[in-house]
């Protein structure tokens, strides 16, 4: 059997409705279900998942697919690690089959950090890494999880990796571009190495820490590239995926130690920001694996204040994330070290809530005896407290409040729905929905027609009867590539068709458009013609166009007039053979 074949079998095993549902809720509605697409910022359901079609659609970002599409974006994976989980589910083996990667335009890049990876990692094992290696067992990493998380060293006064990869025909200015090399030689001098990966675990750049007394800054990072953008990474979150997802929560870090420290007595489920400010797209990962997040950022003032800023933030993603308080001296990683696993974990059960953090974290430089300082004291809280979208937290906090500092608890719930209107009536923070481009009359018959011709084959075999041609070029590769399917397989199925593009990206793109447009369940035999009209009145006015462009070059009259006629006859219609 062949991989499509393979895939189509396995993917008809399964309920698209059933997987999407056990990661996102969905409701029932009509022919339908509904959830808020993973794919985009959202709170509005408007993904649609078909049992019928086994498709899903975002009718906001545009995203569609098949059961496949969707687990390879959710959970990051690559194709051929989805179909063997959805093949183990259904009990059928794909170990045998072969299955081609897709080719991007970076893969010789990936190529390139990988074996930089491989060498650091030489170099390390190698006697240069004599005193590498002392430093990292003094710091209590052992050999296990210098092998996880592929620790290297880059040598000193050494131009081996640039000589290496220059060997293996890398380019230079390409080496130069991914930050491998700067000005032709080595970036990374005697530094103990760490690979930061993408999302999806593809090394995309390197951090680089001294190990021994010097002035220079105490870690380099590979700079940003085409395909290393810091604020859309995190440190382990390829490797914290599945322990996020069972354990129900993920921990935020600060640096990588704290990170690899974790992960050393067994706790996998922690990031680390990689000492920024956390993004949006940060935030959109996070949400992949889970609404439970707890905040450990270093026990020093900058830590606190960090911790508040990113608590901040996935308060405005609708998370109210957990924060730990770590003594005043210590990362994750000295208090790991120092005071176990079993000490770091009843931390982390002892969090609190950001806003009761928060709340907290206003005490300061409050003067309790003046009564201004009180008044103000209490509005900044309460402020707080109308973000809380549970009420009775709200009313503890409430109460304490009114217990704590002798005020009238009505006068304070009072206050709390004021502001709480207030906050209602505040103009709504608009999400950066992307933007759907108006199309015209053309596109959309043109979308409408390839639609239908997705889930009907009487509507291909029409196309093909009426010599229907696309005048764009996309289009007409993807009705190419449609009828094709459909000659092959003597059926047309949109789920499966999603399969048969993974290996055109460019198409999957064009298809996800039309996909994700509104359409009717059903189409009429006389609505198609009626678009088929569209598409070649539009064929026609746009040859009428090229002729005449065609006309004002010409000087020899006798062609001139031929193509006078030509144009009179399109504009008659009789002589349009598509
Ligand atoms: P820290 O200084 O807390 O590093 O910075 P750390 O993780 O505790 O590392 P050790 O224990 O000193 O070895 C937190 C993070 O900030 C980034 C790194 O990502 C680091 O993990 N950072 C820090 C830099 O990028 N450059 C620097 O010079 C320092
Ligand atoms: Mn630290």
């Amino acid at each position: 059997m062949d991989k499509d074949n393979l895939a189509n079998e396995i993917r008809s095993k399964v309920d698209i409705v059933d997987i999407i549902g056990r990661r996102i809720p969905l409701v029932a509605k009509g022919k339908n279900f509904f959830g808020v697409c993973p794919f985009h910022d959202d709170t509005n359901p408007s993904m649609s998942v078909s049992r019928d079609k086994q498709i899903y659609r975002c009718f906001s970002c545009g995203a569609s697919g098949n059961v496949y599409t969707f687990l390879m974006q959710y959970e990051h994976k690559e194709f051929k690690e989805v179909l063997k989980d959805l093949g183990e589910l259904v009990g059928i083996n794909v170990s045998g089959i072969k299955i081609n990667k897709i080719p991007t335009k970076y893969d010789h890049l990936y190529e390139a950090y990988n074996l930089a990876c491989k060498y650091y990692q030489n170099n390390l094992a190698s006697s240069y890494g004599k005193e590498a290696k002392k430093y990292l067992k003094e710091r209590g990493l052992d050999e296990d999880v210098i092998k996880k998380f592929e620790v290297g060293l880059s040598l000193s006064n050494k131009n081996a990796l640039t000589e290496l990869l220059l060997a293996k025909k890398f380019d230079l200015k390409d080496l130069n571009e991914i930050g491998l090399t700067i000005d032709n030689k080595d970036v990374y001098n005697d530094r103990i190495m760490f690979p930061l990966h993408d999302s999806y675990g593809k090394i995309v750049g390197f951090s680089g820490r001294i190990y021994q007394k010097t002035d220079k800054s105490k870690y380099v990072n590979t700079k940003e590239t085409a395909i290393f953008k810091k604020g859309q990474c995190l440190y382990n979150y390829h490797r914290a995926i599945d322990q996020a997802r069972t354990s129900k929560y993920i921990i935020v870090m600060e640096g990588f130690m704290d990170v690899i420290r974790a992960s050393s007595v067994g706790i996998d489920n922690a990031v680390a920001l990689m000492g920024t400010a956390l993004t949006n797209e940060q935030v959109k990962l996070i949400k992949r694996l889970s609404n439970n997040v707890i905040i450990c950022l270093d026990g020093d003032d900058p830590g606190k204040k960090a911790a508040l800023k990113v608590g901040e933030i996935l308060l405005k993603e609708n998370i109210e994330a957990k924060i730990v308080t770590l003594p005043n001296n210590d990362d994750p990683d000295s208090y790991i070290l120092t005071n176990g696993k079993e000490s770091f974990l009843n931390l982390i059960d002892s969090a609190v809530f950001y806003s009761d953090y928060k709340i907290n974290s206003l005490k300061e430089n409050i003067n309790f005896n003046s009564d201004e300082d009180l008044a103000n004291y209490i509005n900044q809280v309460i402020s707080e407290v109308v973000k809380i979208d549970d009420s009775i937290r709200v009313e503890i906090i409430l109460k304490k409040l009114a217990k704590d500092y002798n005020i009238g608890y009505n006068t304070l719930e009072k206050r709390f729905q004021e502001l709480k209107s207030n906050l209602k009536s505040a103009p709504q923070i608009v999400v950066n929905k992307p933007k759907r481009v108006r199309k015209n009359k053309y596109l959309l018959a043109m979308e409408q027609v390839l639609y239908y011709m997705l889930n009907n084959d009487w509507v291909i075999d029409l196309v093909e009867h009426e010599k229907i041609i696309f005048p764009s070029n996309e289009t007409r590769l993807l009705t190419n590539e449609i009828i094709y399917y459909y000659k092959k397989n003597r059926v047309i199925n949109i789920a499966d068709f999603y399969t048969y593009l993974q290996t055109k990206p460019d198409l999957l793109q064009s298809l996800n458009e039309i996909v994700s447009s509104v359409h009717k369940e059903t189409i009429s035999k006389s609505e198609l013609f009626a678009y088929f009209k569209v598409i070649k009145d539009y064929s026609i006015s746009q040859e009428i166009k090229r002729l005449e462009e065609l006309m004002k070059k010409e000087s020899d009259c006798l062609k001139q007039a031929k193509i006078v006629e030509q144009i009179r006859k399109l504009k008659l219609g009789d002589n349009y053979n598509g």
